[in-house]
């Protein structure tokens, strides 16, 4: 549904592209055949990839692609038993990296000792914003897959797997393969109940969150899957009712991310 007022309608300019097009088909794929995904696939991905804006220039980022068997199952595990990590054909590991940019201070007797929250944090989105263009990169060429957040259930485990350095860790993972299925999209939140003019309208949000409710268990229910009535909201009270990873401060800090 548009959300678009009456001052904005703009009936010049096209509301369609191969971009906007894939966006809206966008579905998270967690089975892929056996056909290898080929180093100069990953490569192009990778270096489309890496034109993502990135914070001053920092490029704080870097990707581990893992193809080793015995490190995806080793992943695999510490993601929490996900057997697409295991089977995917190729694993890429997207890291906040900050060796480039120490690399830089050092050539002038400086460090990133003693910094704060915001280089930890500019360092995570670059490797986030760097992740998702791979991830449509990679998409527009029909290879779809899975980004995985359950590095951070060890993190540690993870850097030790990957053989990173300090100053370095896995922010996300992504499995990438041939699609071997092709999942129903997925209903999201509203435009409407998440974009505001100007100012922020907190009183909308009950009425959305019943409808997005709604939503999702009636998409769960046309695949076939168990959910409740208010799908979304008793979903994310299971998840999020008790503080998940505690540890990662801890862990962060021992990968060298000791940032006031
Ligand atoms: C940062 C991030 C981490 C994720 N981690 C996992 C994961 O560990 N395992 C998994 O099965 N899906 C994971 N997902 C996929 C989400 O569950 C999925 O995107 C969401 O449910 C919406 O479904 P869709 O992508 O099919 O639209 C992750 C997505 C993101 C963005």
């Amino acid at each position: 549904m548009s959300i678009a007022t009456e001052e904005t309608l703009d009936n010049s300019v096209a509301l369609e592209s191969e971009t906007i097009n894939l966006l809206h088909k966008r579905v998270s794929v967690r089975k892929y055949t056996d056909e290898p995904v080929s180093s100069e696939v990953i490569d192009a991905v990778l270096s489309a990839a890496f034109r993502a804006p990135t914070s001053s220039n920092i490029q704080a980022y870097s990707v581990v692609i893992v193809r080793d068997q015995a490190s995806k199952d080793e992943l695999s595990v510490i993601t929490g038993n996900q057997r697409h990590v295991a089977r995917t054909p190729v694993f890429l590991a997207f890291c906040a990296d900050l060796t480039g940019m120490e690399g830089a201070l050092k050539r002038h007797g400086h460090n990133l000792d003693d910094n704060n929250m915001e280089i930890g944090l500019v360092s995570t989105i670059d490797a986030s914003l760097a992740g998702m263009a791979a991830y449509l990169a990679a998409d527009s060429l029909g290879l779809h897959g899975l980004m995985i957040g359950g590095v951070r259930n060890d993190t540690k485990a993870v850097a030790r797997v990957l053989g990173l350095p300090p100053r370095v860790y896995c922010v996300f993972g992504m499995c990438l393969g041939w699609p071997a299925e092709a999942p129903t999209l997925k209903p999201r939140r509203s435009l409407e109940g998440m974009v505001h003019h100007e100012k922020y309208d907190a009183g909308k949000l009950n009425a959305e969150l019943d409808a997005y409710d709604k939503a999702l268990a009636d998409h769960y229910r046309s695949i076939g899957k168990d959910t409740t009535d208010a799908s979304w909201t008793d979903d994310i009270d299971d998840k999020f009712n008790v503080p998940r990873r505690d540890d990662l401060r801890a862990a962060l800090k021992d990968l060298g991310f000791n940032f006031r």
